[in-house]
């Protein structure tokens, strides 16, 4: 008994000797980079990867109506941003968004909400499959997420056959970016 306690007390004093000095830069121990915003676009880095309207996922429409049924460059970029800002409120799927950067996303998805609308964009963001890896995306995260679009495109009186043409476009997409 008498061993076992002074084993103990030993195996105290080693740890606490070992106890690193206080105001320890944990993220430089461990190698965790800090990422900066950029000052002018408040934007994250990310990797690089290679740009090309491409990785928008789909060719786009040539329909002057159809720009502007959804208000122009300026009626997509709200109706993206408030997809973005209603889905971050979601409790459905409010922690998958977290964890990421909004203000690269509401600039990127409204990149690809125009090129798609053939509203004259170029998308510079990641393809559909790169920027959802290892995000566990399931069918029913696409469906809350669908929703808030649906919402934000009725908020903005986007007439329901223009809702469609959009959401046609990007539902071959969920195949790579669902999981299961
Ligand atoms: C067909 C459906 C979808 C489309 C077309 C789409 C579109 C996009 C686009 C364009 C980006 C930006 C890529 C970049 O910045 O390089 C992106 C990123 C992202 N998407 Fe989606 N998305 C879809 C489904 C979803 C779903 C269902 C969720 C979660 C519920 C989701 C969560 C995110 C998040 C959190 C990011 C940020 C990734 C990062 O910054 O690393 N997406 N998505």
């Amino acid at each position: 008994m008498m061993i076992t306690a002074t084993a103990t007390a030993a195996a105290m004093l080693m740890l606490l000797q070992q106890a690193p000095a206080e105001g320890t830069d944990w993220d430089a121990e461990f190698g965790v980079e800090q990422k900066q915003r950029d000052p002018v676009t408040g934007e994250l880095p990310v990797d690089p990867y290679e740009q090309s309207n491409a990785n928008a996922g789909a060719a786009p429409y040539d329909s002057a109506k159809l720009v502007a049924d959804f208000g122009g460059r300026e009626g997509i970029a709200r109706i993206a941003a408030r997809t973005v800002d209603l889905s971050e409120a979601d409790p459905r799927i409010a922690d998958i968004f977290a964890a990421h950067d909004m203000v690269r996303l509401k600039r990127t998805l409204g990149e690809q909400f125009c090129f798609l609308l053939g509203a004259g964009c170029d998308y510079t963001g990641r393809d559909m499959r790169s920027a959802h890896a290892e995000m566990g995306v399931t069918k029913a995260d696409l469906n809350a997420l669908v929703e808030n679009l649906q919402r934000a495109m009725g908020e903005a009186g986007v007439p329901f056959s223009s809702q469609y043409r959009l959401l046609a476009k990007l539902a071959p997409m969920s195949r790579d970016v669902v999981v299961r």
